[in-house]
């Protein structure tokens, strides 16, 4: 079933104090939609205090990054067995920020997925074409082509972990919002995309999330187009108040 949800990215910000400010804050929020699915991702330092304080909130966490294996010799990574070992169960992967400054590829995130899969884990997809792309008029083909290397070898079963999310680069952190209409155009063909590939059950029921300078004053009318199942939000995300705003804009 296509669930809606809204997930804050905090990216490289806040130290253990600023952590634990927030999620304090957001323990205090008034979710009003308990069928609005709530994720935070804090860095690594800060997911079991997390999942600590939020142990008895509504509020899931999530991880912004894993290593594809296991564990071993990978110096600096996580893998997914750590992070279950902390109750993180669903993991961002494929953010623009991390394909642009840690060169992660459609292969490796193919990787990378597997692994969250093969861990019986949640992931959050991320796609999304660049300004160029855009002007040249290949951002249906750029996206359609993230989706098709990283995720279409996954197998149908799978489809149930798996949360899209559209992000334009140009609208990440920019200020700049895809309008409603150019954001459900584009996950109206994502949608279509997957049927064509797993059919019309798999691509009705994924959730699609929409990422870019969302904020409580756009919320709403992004939420409201019929193939926008929620959001993954990133500066608004460091503000309680204003995360919650989002959380209750559908
Ligand atoms: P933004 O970030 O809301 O600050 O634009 C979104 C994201 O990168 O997920």
């Amino acid at each position: 079933m296509r669930r809606r949800i809204v997930a804050g990215n905090w990216k490289m910000n806040n130290n253990l104090s600023d952590s634990t400010t927030l999620l304090e804050d957001l323990k205090t929020q008034d979710f009003k939609d308990e069928n609005v699915e709530v994720f935070v991702a804090p860095s690594y330092t800060n997911l079991a205090l997390a999942g600590t304080l939020l142990k008895d909130s509504a509020i899931k966490v999530a991880a912004q990054n894993m290593h594809q294996n296991d564990g071993g010799a990978f110096t600096g990574e996580v893998s997914a067995t750590m992070l279950k070992s902390v109750d993180v169960s669903t993991v961002i992967l494929g953010h623009s920020e991390r394909r642009a400054y840690f060169n992660e590829t459609d292969s490796l995130l193919a990787e990378k997925v597997n692994a969250a899969l093969k861990n019986d884990m949640q992931v959050i997809f991320c796609f999304g074409e660049e300004l160029e792309d855009r002007k040249s008029e290949a951002h249906f083909k750029v996206v359609e082509d993230q989706l098709k290397n990283g995720l279409f070898h996954i197998e149908k079963e799978v489809w149930k972990n798996i949360i899209l999310a559209y992000e334009p680069v140009w609208a990440i952190g920019t200020g700049e919002t895809a309008s409603p209409e150019q954001a459900q155009e584009m996950h109206a063909y994502v949608r279509n995309t997957i049927k064509a590939t797993y059919g019309e059950e798999i691509a009705a029921d994924v959730s699609i999330l929409y990422g870019g300078s969302v904020k409580p004053a756009n919320a709403s009318e992004i939420f409201a187009k019929p193939d926008v199942d929620g959001g993954l939000i990133g500066g608004a995300a460091l503000d309680a108040t204003s995360f919650a705003a989002i959380a209750n804009a559908f």
